[in-house]
């Protein structure tokens, strides 16, 4: 049976589906947290780099991580399930190619550009085009592949690579994006000399794929640093891995736990991912305790506090929103400042809608507490703005109802199901 088919990988993700929530929530108990989607997603596009059997172990069940699949699948990967085990399996290419259809979904979809240059000197991918957090270019992945050698044409909304092989080089980025740093590190893994990425995004996806390429035989050095190294090899082989936890889902739990001043208790994630995000809700006065494989956090009254979004060890821009719906909730005013992404803040007018009061200026947000959050019909509008709604929406009083849900399929496995579990007032209803 291909991944494509089990029932239930894509559980509720119904194009209209909406949540209602009655708050406000208590909530309590312990969760797991599942396996990063922006580590799985690499990882997948990197089995191309290998013509043997990979075995990846608990690949969440996500539409994003469904989009990558069936782009695998076209592009030759034969696709097995069994169990918690997902076996991708590509001893040939059938196509080069990633088309428009499922790029436009996903942005995530450039990663297979790298592995496919690297494997077989050829790729097509159809650019990704704007999205509604920002412009969001690829710059840094083309300039940085034709240092190494590539001949990159833009034509009919494509991206077409050629070459006959790639050198080794020093690429210095100019900002560390993490997905050019991931295309740069695949793109690397056959070069003849040692490639160096300098000024490399630091966030513990690129240290996960690292460990990934090297299980497989690869030789990556200082993933995790500002400088990774990578000496060319000639195959990578079969491997089994299992990616880290998923940093952002648990930093959306904890938030969700400190709105509704309850006691939870997150498993299957080390605290380091997320030490600065834990020290920021420290300050703001959470009690929130940790071991090696688990987090539990416990009821607090909470200060304001200044947060401003950075490439990893900072504030991770992912848990951006979810932190603006946790400061409504603070007992004085927070003010953001997101400096990743120039468009992201569309949680604002829904949030207000919820009663919170938030002014916002460029790139900065001031957060004063809300007298009251309350239930008011809201709708997403992308990944990380659907969370805060639900957040808001466990602390409000009253019945949310959360419209466009497809956007937390994307990346929340079994949200409703993890917070029914939790003891919330959740249920995914069909809006057809
Ligand atoms: C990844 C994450 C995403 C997260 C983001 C920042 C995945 C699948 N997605 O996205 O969830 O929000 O990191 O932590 O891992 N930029 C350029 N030129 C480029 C590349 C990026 O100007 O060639 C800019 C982007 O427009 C953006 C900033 O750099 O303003 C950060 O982008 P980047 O780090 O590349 O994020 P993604 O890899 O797209």
């Amino acid at each position: 049976m291909t991944t494509l088919d089990v029932p239930g990988f894509l559980h509720g993700s119904a194009k209209m589906d909406k949540l209602i929530i009655n708050g406000p929530a208590k909530l309590s108990g312990e969760i797991h947290i599942s396996r990063a989607k922006n580590a799985y997603l690499p990882i997948l596009a990197g089995c191309l780099l290998s013509k043997e059997r990979i075995r990846l172990k608990n690949i969440p069940e996500l539409r994003d991580i469904k989009t990558m699949l069936s782009l695998l699948e076209k592009l030759g990967t034969q696709i097995t399930q069994e169990g918690e085990w997902t076996e991708l399996y590509t001893p040939t290419l059938a196509s080069f190619s990633a088309t428009y259809d499922l790029v436009k979904t996903m942005r995530a979809s450039i990663f297979v550009l790298g592995p496919l240059l690297a494997r077989e000197g050829k790729a097509e991918v159809s650019l990704p085009g704007g999205c509604a957090i920002g412009t969001r270019p690829i710059d840094l992945h083309l300039d940085n592949l034709k240092k190494m050698g590539a001949k990159i044409d833009l034509k009919g909304g494509y991206v077409r690579a050629e070459a006959s092989s790639l050198k080794a080089c020093t690429l210095p980025l100019a900002f560390p994006s993490v997905g050019a740093t991931e295309n740069l590190m695949m793109a690397s893994v056959f070069t003849s000399g040692t490639t160096i990425i300098e000024n490399a995004a630091m966030e513990p996806e690129i240290e996960d794929l690292g460990n990934f390429l090297n299980s497989m035989g690869a030789k990556v050095k200082g993933h995790g640093s500002s400088r990774i190294e990578i000496e060319g090899v000639e195959h990578l082989s079969a491997t089994e891995y299992e990616a880290i936890g998923d940093r952002i889902e648990a930093g959306t739990y904890l938030m969700a736990a400190l709105a509704t001043g309850s006691e939870i208790t997150l498993t299957g994630i080390n605290f380091k991912y997320i030490d600065f995000v834990i020290e920021k809700l420290r300050e703001m006065g959470a009690n929130i305790e940790t071991s090696d494989n688990s987090i539990t956090v416990k009821q607090s009254t909470l200060s304001g506090t200044k947060v401003e979004t950075a490439p990893y060890p900072g504030f991770p821009t992912d848990l951006q929103a979810q932190m603006m719906a946790l400061m409504t909730t603070a007992k004085d005013s927070s003010i953001i400042v997101e400096n990743i992404f120039e468009n992201r803040f569309m949680h604002v007018p829904e949030l207000i809608r919820m009663n919170a009061l938030i002014d916002l200026e460029g790139r900065s947000a001031f957060i004063k507490p809300s007298p009251g959050l309350s239930a008011a019909p809201v709708m997403c509008t992308d990944l990380r703005a659907s969370a805060a709604l639900i957040i808001a929406a466990l602390a409000a009083e009253g019945e949310t109802e959360i419209q466009r849900v497809y956007h937390l399929d994307r990346g929340y496995e079994k949200l409703d199901q993890k917070f029914l579990k939790l003891g919330a007032s959740i249920k995914r209803v069909n809006s057809n």
